[in-house]
């Protein structure tokens, strides 16, 4: 159990770390900061200019023996991280990325449940980084290549070999063949970098792409498809004057790091202010966050409702109708809009009040194919009644004397400590997130799905000093679109946020963390351990 004091003293450790024994680090800081590129002003480009890219989709390479039954054989992909340039909007000159296709996103997956993959992840990169490393971050010490790389497919169901563990990056030149058995309902996963350490930088250098699961019970419903279903993954950049990618860095000695990276562009599948033209009729839009920092609170401008069908691990039970909707880093969203009431005229989906992107809807005659069941599958709730364990764990922020946040931990522990959270394989556990922080917490467990069970507000102090949870309101279900199967929760600021978690599929090591890029890369992750349960 972590005791006041010993907050207290991991504080202030930081604190004597913090001012010793780094001045190099910003005095390079310092000198970055005197030279920083300007940023662009977003406003002063024309809007609805480029059309609404779509990634192309990957191809098998051909196929390889399975490792799990060398008598069957399964597609294998080959995808090679490489720098790219490519072009966010047509005023501007094109942008240095990072990606594993031709331009960013990288390409996009498409499986069936039940249909095992073999990809080889190849690491082309050059042998520098474009964007700053901070080399006081744990796993990104001077000592380590500038430039390492390794994949997670988010929301996967994947052994622990193939799940890239933060620490099995590979260098350029250098691959890793991973298996994906994807014995999962139908979903939007993604792909993305999961490098310790720079993790925030390898992500916002725009190593991802999206990976779309299918099954019987979603084709069963008729949704929209073929050229009426597209991703639409959301990231926002900071872009210079010449519309290159800019990582700041803090001029705060005491607080080294950019604890939340906000950008001035919001791209859509790669592009600034894109549109689409759209049919008179139905569409599905599987919406990803894909943001090192920034949530979304998404809504037409005309306030036109839509409906949300899944969330991050598949459909609903019933389509939630909606006329916004927030969106927090790693979380995906299953949506249909019905552009036929909108028939000639053109609806821009804004972000707040900042604009994101304009879709065009036809004036001719559109064929109605597909259909939005008023039910989409059965989701049987798991009663609480079946938690055999109940871990209370808190997200904690550290501030310097300046008030600037110095580094963010899960349960006051360093990612280094020996793993403390070790579920059994087929149990299931209630995961309690105490939230003291001002921040809302995206927090993501590699491996599984899970429900939210509550939030519930709380008295932050008393439990700090204390351990007692003071409740100061009822707790409050999830939305009506989070009532599903989930694998990122937003923890909402002093609320204390309870899931419950079947641990299925396999034993090994895996990692929960904050999606918040650049809170994981601070700590805000820590290593679990699936392990097997007692002989009988
Ligand atoms: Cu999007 Cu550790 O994951
Ligand atoms: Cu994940
Ligand atoms: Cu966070």
């Amino acid at each position: 159990m972590i005791t006041r004091r010993k907050f207290l003293e991991q504080s202030s450790l930081l604190a004597t770390t913090l001012a010793t024994g780094k001045n190099r680090f910003f005095d390079a800081m310092k000198h970055a900061a005197s030279t920083m590129p300007v940023a662009l002003d977003v406003n002063t480009l024309a809007q609805f200019v480029d059309p609404l890219p779509n990634p192309e989709l990957v191809e098998a390479q051909g196929q390889r023996p399975s490792p799990a039954d060398p008598k069957k054989s399964v597609p294998f992909y080959r995808l090679q991280a490489q720098a790219i340039s490519s072009k966010v909007h047509r005023d501007l000159p094109p942008a240095k990325f990072w990606s594993f296709g031709p331009s960013t996103p990288g390409p996009t997956f498409e499986t069936h449940a039940g249909d095992p993959l073999l990809v080889e992840w190849v690491n082309a990169l050059p042998n520098e980084h474009f964007l700053p490393i901070d080399h006081t971050l744990h796993g990104a010490e001077e000592d380590k290549p500038p430039v390492r790389t390794v994949v997670h497919l988010h929301g996967a169901k994947t052994g622990p070999e193939s799940d890239g563990y933060p620490e099995d990056w590979i260098v350029p030149g250098k691959s890793s063949l991973y298996y994906y058995p994807n014995q999962q309902d139908a979903a939007m996963l993604w792909y993305h970098d999961h490098a310790l350490g720079i993790n925030r930088l390898n992500l916002y250098a725009g190593l991802f792409g999206a990976f779309f699961i299918r099954d019987g019970v979603e084709e069963s419903l008729n949704l929209p498809k073929g050229k009426y279903e597209l991703p639409l993954i959301l990231y926002d950049r900071l872009l210079t004057r010449e519309g290159q990618l800019l990582y700041p860095i803090s001029t705060d000695p005491k607080s080294p790091w950019v604890p939340e990276l906000l950008g001035n562009a919001i791209l859509v599948n790669g592009k600034l202010f894109p549109y689409l033209e759209v049919e008179p009729r139905r569409y599905r839009f599987r919406l990803l966050n894909a943001s090192n920092a920034r949530f979304y609170r998404l809504a037409f401008a005309n306030d036109a409702p839509f409906h949300q069908i899944g969330t991050d691990q598949g459909l609903l039970t019933t389509p939630v109708p909606l006329t916004d909707l927030e969106i927090a880093p790693g979380e995906r969203a299953d949506l249909i809009v019905d552009f036929s009431e909108h028939r000639g005229t053109r609806l821009v989906l804004k972000n707040n009040a900042v604009v994101v992107m304009q879709f065009r809807v036809s004036s001719g005659k559109a064929v109605e194919t597909s259909s939005l069941p008023s039910s989409l599958r059965s989701l049987p709730k798991i009663p609480e009644s079946q938690a055999v364990e109940t871990r209370l764990l808190t997200l904690d922020e550290f501030v310097t004397k300046t008030g600037n946040p110095a580094m963010l931990l899960l349960n006051a522990s360093h990612w280094k400590l020996p793993v403390t959270e070790k579920p059994v394989l087929g149990s299931t556990e209630i995961w309690t997130l105490i939230n003291p922080t001002d921040d809302s917490h995206p927090i993501h467990l590699h491996l599984v799905r899970f429900q939210i069970l509550d939030r519930q507000p709380y008295e932050p102090w008393l439990y700090q000093t204390k351990r007692q949870l003071h409740f100061l309101g009822p707790p409050q279900p999830p939305d009506p679109n989070e009532a599903g199967w989930k694998d990122t929760v937003q923890a909402h600021s002093r609320m204390v946020t309870r899931i419950i978690v079947p641990f299925e599929g396999f034993t090994g090591r895996y990692v929960w963390h904050c999606h918040i890029m650049e809170h994981e890369d601070n700590e805000m992750m820590r290593p679990y351990e699936v392990i097997a349960p007692p002989e009988a």
